[in-house]
């Protein structure tokens, strides 16, 4: 290859060129002077200008036109050979032929660029449609005549140029499209000036069809005459076929039965950014509304699932997984989504896409689930625990499975129902059911529900449950909100039936898992149920027959005890025994027995025996007793109580004898029992009875309300006639009446001392209200003690009334209450002293209360001012107190005042030496020497209170006590008189008044001396 020239080779060359031809012109102008006219010596170096501007360009042109008015000048005009201009005329010539060169440079120049340009263009036009592989283009004459064919026209439509040039173009068109007679109208219309494209099938060479995009144009030259048309075609087949295919994939997505999502993990987050219709059907969730977020917002707050980290993994590291999650529908329902991820890949494999198909397989998890549970709950029926727990068991089995919430409700063997479980994923739910059922329990009536299921035995089932049935059902707005917070959806209830009686019933509810229940649901339930019937009347039988037979074991062993304890007890308590065969007329006494009758031990009897050893003024009733014991028709316990006669040793005892006859046939066959010597019991007895008799005297008489009260029903028993005056009731009201209703305190209160007494067997309660008859109250005192009344605990109680006394007492408290406040205000004095007891500060009160300014005892020792015998004691407890930091004590001492009299305080000292703002022990004391001194004067009153009641005692009933035993005197002295006994009367009444005086002077002494220690 010749090197390339430079750009000054090729401007020397260009100069070069227009050098040679103004040399030749002129040459040719020497050479065929005489030939060439003498006026134009110009013409022929326009050629060589021609020459020079076509091919070297507008510069060699002028260079050219230069060069030749130089050599014109030198060698054709006058004067020869010289440069001198000799006249305007040759200087005109030569200014023109300049000009004219010039022109002509430039147009010939321009002119040869426009060429070649025009070349250039049409060679690269030519390039570009011979190369354009996978566009046809061709040119058509007016007609439709191929006149020019390209490479692509060859590929695409199969013609080799030689064989086309000349063809119609109508043989690219279709058969179909030929008859519609398209291939000439669309011919006309571009030829009209229209831009015609089309997209359509065109056929081939080989006559296969191609689906080609195309487009025609006429072509028309500078003067708008129409040179042809050209068509353009390009082949979009495969193209087609993408987009159809594309578009299958589309419907298909469309079309698809799963969720598909896709997402961008390019996006912050991942969003989705399709989803399609399927998505919606399942989730409730629009495209709109799902796509720009994550898909987790399908779990809700279900976060924690095991199968997400696989599925994180499986996303992070850009592979396929497919995985099952819990996730929740716009409604809330909960579904189970087996979900397939997998990533999308651009060409340089980089993920673009991931795609998420979500299969709702919930229905199918559900049939699973009740198979599972079905065949789990043969297991959990069959384990060896009792009937209740295995249906609390099953219960837990069938929650979340079957059911959001199970409960069981068991109808107890005795007719109540009882809630036996409330099952629950959530322990808090459970418990928010139990406490539903507590405050609210369905009533029995009910028209629907548990109880209405149990009465009917028919089962129960709602898909649906409307919020109106929810208002409807319930008592009130609390009951509805915690109804609602259970967000109850659909519900089941299946009654528990065997041998065609109703156990009890299954209650399965869906909420949160948005299930609704249909009858293939309830077929499940009735099938898990009925087995469930089964377990329990299976295991109330067995139990039964065990309690059966425990029962049986227990009354044989309660028998061989019984007879244990028989023998026992008569060996203990002395019974003798007797038994008796009326049939052959044998008699068994044992040893014991004869003794009571006076026989010894090997003595025989027989019938006569004990008639003969019965008292005579009792054998006639002991023996009609015998005789109706062993009387089938009157069918009579024997129990008699009857004297016998020594037979022996001739001593009267009294017997008590009980016996059994047994019956068989209708007559009696055996008659055994028991006699017990109860001499002595009996002569005890009597001598109880007139101690109660004596006893039962002092108590109606006693002026002291007393009542009996039985220890555990807190009735009364007896009450005495000074009790019924006290409260306004006859005897007869208050017999029975509770105690609750007499004591004006509540039910515990009164419990807690009946509890009280019981326990310590005598207590004095002291101060109680009672409410009378007319509702008013009385202040009593009581003294309570526990006696046994017969056979059961009672408490005997005295009741007195305090009222006056308390009114008194309660005066007396007012006034000192007033009197110490009184005080308290006026004498407080806070001291500060420091380990020591040096004075260091002391509050204005002391001025006051004794009479120092507050600078004048400052800094002395505080013990120096107490008195004598207080100083060692306070100043013992002083140095325990400054030893104890925060500690604190009270005392009592005296002081002296600033006019010498000492004066009582009570104190509070506070260690808070280690206080850093006080550093001190804070004393509080306070003046108590009024108080000291009115204590002093009650006393003396007391002291003068109770010679009063001395002198009255000793007065009044000293005298009555005189009067009496005059009175008696004289009574026994008139003892033959007539009305004796009104006498005797007078006199006991005089002594009880003495006596009741006596007492209540007792009282008041005592209620005055309590009343001091009260106030002190
Ligand atoms: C394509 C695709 C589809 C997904 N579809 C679901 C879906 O239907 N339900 C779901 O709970 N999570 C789906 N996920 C998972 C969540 O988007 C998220 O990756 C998952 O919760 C773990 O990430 P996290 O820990 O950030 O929540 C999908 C993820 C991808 C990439």
């Amino acid at each position: 290859m010749p090197p390339a020239q430079t750009e000054t080779q090729k401007t020397a060359a260009r100069y070069g060129l227009a050098v040679v031809a103004v040399g030749l012109a002129a040459a040719a102008k020497l050479l065929f002077d005489p030939a060439l006219e003498a006026e134009s010596p110009f013409l022929l170096f326009v050629v060589a200008i021609v020459v020079g501007a076509w091919f070297g360009g507008l510069g060699p042109g002028l260079f050219a036109t230069g060069l030749a008015l130089v050599v014109c000048d030198y060698l054709f005009l006058a004067p020869l050979y010289s440069f001198g201009i000799d006249g305007p005329g040759r200087l005109l010539d030569l200014a023109l032929f300049g000009g004219v060169g010039a022109v002509i440079s430039a147009l010939v120049a321009s002119m040869h660029a426009a060429q070649l340009r025009s070349a250039a263009s049409e060679r690269r036009f030519r390039l570009l449609v011979q190369g354009a592989k996978d566009y046809a283009i061709l040119m058509l004459s007016p007609d439709g005549r191929v006149t020019s064919w390209n490479e692509g026209a060859r590929r695409i439509l199969g013609y080799e140029e030689e064989e086309i040039l000349g063809e119609h173009f109508s043989v690219f068109f279709t058969p179909e499209d030929r008859q519609e007679g398209r291939p000439e109208h669309e011919l006309r219309r571009a030829i009209d000036g229209a831009t015609v494209s089309e997209e359509t099938w065109a056929v081939r060479r080989d006559g296969s069809r191609l689906w080609a995009n195309g487009s025609m144009e006429a072509v028309r030259d500078g003067e708008g005459n129409l040179e042809g048309v050209v068509k353009v075609l390009r082949d979009r087949t495969e193209a087609r076929r993408a987009e159809e295919a594309l578009r299958l994939k589309d419907r298909a997505l469309a079309a698809s039965a799963n969720g598909i999502v896709i997402t961008d993990p390019n996006l912050p987050d991942g969003p989705i950014v399709y989803a399609n219709p399927a998505f919606t059907k399942i989730t409730g969730y629009a495209p709109e509304e799902a796509v720009g977020r994550n898909c987790r917002f399908l779990q809700g707050e279900d976060h924690d699932q095991p199968a997400l980290e696989e599925l994180r993994a499986a996303i992070r590291e850009g592979r396929s997984c497919e995985v099952v999650l819990r996730n929740y529908k716009k409604d809330g329902a909960l579904f189970y989504n087996a979900l397939t991820v997998s990533p999308v890949f651009d060409d340089g494999g980089r993920i673009v896409r991931f795609v998420g198909v979500q299969d709702d397989i919930t229905e199918r998890r559900r049939a699973e689930d009740a198979l599972r549970v079905q065949a789990e709950a043969s297991e959990v029926l069959a384990t060896p625990l009792s009937y209740e727990e295995r249906l609390v068991s099953l219960a837990r089995l069938v929650v979340p499975r079957l059911a959001d919430w199970c409960a069981v409700d068991v109808v107890e063997e005795d007719g109540p129902v009882r809630r036996l479980t409330v099952e629950h994923e959530d322990p808090e739910k459970g418990a928010l059911a139990y406490e539903l059922q507590r405050r609210y329990p369905a009533p029995a009536d009910a028209p629907r529900g548990v109880p209405w299921v149990l009465k009917t035995g028919e089962p129960e089932m709602m898909r649906e449950i409307p919020d109106e049935l929810l208002v409807q059902s319930v008592r009130d707005k609390r009951q509805l909100g915690m109804l609602r917070e259970l967000g109850l959806r659909s519900y089941m209830i299946v009654p528990m039936i065997a041998r065609g009686r109703t156990l009890g019933a299954i209650t399965l509810v869906s909420a949160e898992s948005g299930r609704r229940y249909g009858p293939e649901d309830l077929e499940q339930a009735e099938t898990l149920v009925r087995r469930a019937a089964m377990t329990v009347d299976n295991a109330r039988l067995y139990e039964e027959a065990r309690r059966e037979i425990g029962e049986r074991e227990r009354a044989q062993e309660e028998l061989r005890q019984s007879e244990d304890r028989l023998r026992l007890a008569t060996e203990a308590t002395q019974l003798g025994t007797f038994d008796f065969d009326p049939v052959t007329g044998a008699l068994l006494w044992d040893a014991r027995c004869k003794e009571i009758f006076g026989l010894p031990p090997d003595a025989g009897v027989d019938h006569e025996t004990f008639l003969a050893g019965l008292h005579p003024d009792d054998r006639d009733r002991a023996d009609r007793a015998v005789r109706r014991a062993l009387d089938p028709a009157a069918d009579e316990a024997f129990e008699l109580e009857y004297r016998v006669v020594g037979l022996g040793d001739g001593a009267e005892r009294w017997v008590e004898a009980c016996g059994r006859t047994f019956f068989e046939g209708g007559r009696a066959v055996r008659f055994i029992g028991t006699v017990l010597d109860v001499t002595e019991k009996k002569r005890a007895g009597e001598a109880l009875k007139r101690s109660e008799e004596r006893y039962r005297a002092v108590i109606e008489q006693s002026t002291e309300g007393i009542y009996l009260l039985d220890a555990d029903s807190r009735r009364l028993l007896e009450t005495n006639p000074a009790f019924g005056r006290m409260f306004g009731y006859t005897a007869e009201e208050l017999r029975g009446m509770e105690i609750y209703d007499l004591v004006a305190h509540s039910r515990e209160n009164v419990d807690a001392n009946v509890g009280r007494t019981l326990e310590l067997g005598r207590v004095l309660i002291g101060e109680r209200s009672y409410r009378r008859k007319d509702g008013t109250v009385v202040e009593v005192e009581i003294g309570a003690s526990t006696i046994s009344y017969d056979g059961h605990r009672a408490i005997c109680a005295t009741v007195r009334d305090i009222t006056a006394r308390k009114r008194a007492v309660e005066a007396l408290k007012r006034s000192e209450e007033r009197f110490r406040s009184l005080v308290r205000y006026a004498s407080d004095i806070i001291v500060i002293l420091d380990g020591d007891g040096e004075i260091l500060y002391e509050s204005p009160a002391v001025e006051r209360v004794l009479g120092f300014t507050v600078r004048e005892r400052m800094g002395t020792n505080a013990f120096d001012h107490l008195h004598p015998e207080d100083r060692e004691p306070v100043a013992r407890r002083f140095a325990e107190l400054s030893r104890e930091p925060g500690g604190r004590i009270s005392a009592e001492y005296r002081t002296r005042s600033k006019e010498g009299d000492w004066r009582h305080f009570e104190a509070i000292g506070v260690n808070l030496l280690e206080d850093p703002v006080i550093k001190g022990i804070v004393v509080n004391s306070r003046d108590v020497t009024e108080r000291r001194r009115t204590e002093r004067a009650l006393d003396e009153i007391r002291e003068a209170e109770r010679g009063r009641i001395a002198r009255e005692l000793h007065d009044g009933v000293l005298q009555d006590l005189s009067y009496t035993a005059q009175a008696m005197e004289i009574t026994r002295l008139k003892c033959e008189d007539v009305g004796v006994e009104t006498d005797l009367e007078e006199g006991a009444e005089a002594i009880r008044r003495a006596a009741r005086d006596l007492r209540e002077a007792i009282y008041d002494l005592r209620a005055h001396r309590d009343g001091a220690q009260d106030i002190s």
